[in-house]
């Protein structure tokens, strides 16, 4: 669990820089931020280094991968002014939070990670017994860590890192939180917060402590989130000392389960670059016509005449994505009875993705046009990121014997 109350969690999330977008990543993960953005402080990043853990051979296309994704995210409606975006390796401090890290993190862990023996079964054909690969899970707990990010969107298969992530704050915080002195600075600092408020932060800590609580708790978070009085390290000794017996210094996040995307690829399996069955979102539109006109229906439809089964179409399930509960009727009956044809179904689905991707494609353009303000938003994010990174680690230098006078 974060200390913070909910809508004070920074939400932060990555994704590995694979070049042009597609419907998949639109309604599986970028409506999604494009929805948090409004609701908590968001950091998202291009996973740049994460894609050299596996992709260490292919750095020609990385810059353009790079952008291309960049141009999508801003076309769809991530928005700067709401979230901040920023390319990892642009922010060093993740390497160096990585490195410090890497010192308590067992072997063990990593060997476990269900990713680490699954990808390098999956990708066969590449030498993934690096090293870097087999810390990847690390890296990604230090830029999760390094924000003291709260929530993390993520999809199913991403989970158990976070888990990790988790393991390696408890850690750290069992490790370093521990200082000389602890019950002593937090009686001088519950002081500071006046008599009302420490009488009541008692109150809430005995009550989660002995009675297990989890509302004292929470109530207890939200009176030192408002206190102006105490500095930053007093602050978390509170919140250390609610739970524990030390101060926390790197929040343990939470995994906000992306539900897997329905979108479904021109083939009916999932809508992935490694099928070849996906529509980009800036794919011309002439173009994604034809994909639509020439996808597979219910083989049992050989003639115009025969009746057909939406249930055995990959057509129909683009319908439940697109099409309002008038028009699915309409294919249900008209499937089953022969009244419509293939092309005559596919019609309002053509519509409804073009008309989806005409606004999207509009302000990709824009985009294109104007490179430089792409590269002054990622900077201005890199910036905004670096300030909040550096804090972290002077902390985590700091309890780390690392800071020399
Ligand atoms: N590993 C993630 C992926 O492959 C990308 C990623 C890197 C990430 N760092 C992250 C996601 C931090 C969430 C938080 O998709
Ligand atoms: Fe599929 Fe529609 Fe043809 Fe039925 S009518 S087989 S649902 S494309």
């Amino acid at each position: 669990m974060s200390s913070l109350p909910n809508q004070q969690q920074r939400v932060l999330s990555g994704m590995r820089p694979t070049g042009a977008l597609h419907l998949g990543h639109y309604h599986g993960v970028l409506k999604n931020w494009v929805k948090l953005q409004h609701e908590y402080e968001c950091y998202f990043f291009v996973a740049d280094w994460h894609a050299l853990t596996t992709h260490y051979e292919e750095v020609e296309i990385l810059e353009q991968s790079v952008w291309d994704m960049v141009i999508d995210w801003l076309a769809v409606g991530v928005n700067p002014g709401s979230a901040t975006l920023f390319i990892q390796s642009q922010v060093p401090e993740h390497a160096e939070l990585h490195l410090l890290l890497s010192m308590i993190t067992p072997l063990g862990w990593l060997e476990r990670v269900p990713s680490y023996k699954d990808q390098q079964e999956k990708l066969r054909e590449r030498d993934l017994a690096t090293y870097g690969f087999l810390g990847y899970p690390l890296l990604q707990s230090a830029d999760i860590l390094i924000y003291k990010a709260g929530q993390v969107p993520v999809g199913e298969d991403q989970v158990a890192h976070v888990e990790m992530t988790r393991e390696v704050a408890r850690r750290f915080n069992h490790l370093y939180g521990r200082e000389a002195g602890f019950e002593e600075k937090v009686e001088a600092a519950i002081k500071k917060i006046g008599k009302k408020n420490a009488k009541l932060y008692k109150e809430l800590r005995r009550k989660f402590q002995e009675e297990g609580d989890d509302e004292a708790l929470e109530t207890a978070r939200a009176l030192l989130e408002n206190q102006q009085n105490i500095t930053l390290g007093d602050k978390e000794r509170l919140f250390g000392y609610l739970e524990g017996s030390g101060r926390i210094i790197l929040p343990e996040p939470d995994a906000l389960l992306t539900p897997a995307s329905k979108m479904p690829g021109l083939d009916g399996q999932k809508m992935s670059k490694s099928y070849g069955n996906t529509i980009a979102l800036r794919e011309d539109p002439a173009k994604i016509s034809e994909k639509l006109r020439k996808m597979p229906t219910d083989p049992a439809r050989v003639r115009r005449n025969d009746p057909g089964d939406p249930e055995k179409c990959p057509v129909w399930k683009l319908h439940q994505v697109y099409s309002s509960e008038e028009i699915r009727t309409w294919v249900q009956e008209g499937c089953r009875s022969a009244a419509i044809g293939c092309l005559d179904c596919k019609g309002p689905l053509i519509d409804a993705v073009l008309g989806e991707l005409a606004p999207i494609q509009e302000r990709a353009r824009e985009y294109e046009q104007d490179l430089g303000l792409v590269r002054n938003i990622m900077n201005e994010g890199r910036d905004k990121a670096r300030d909040v990174a550096r804090q972290t680690l002077t902390e985590v230098r700091q309890v780390m014997g690392l800071e020399y006078h």
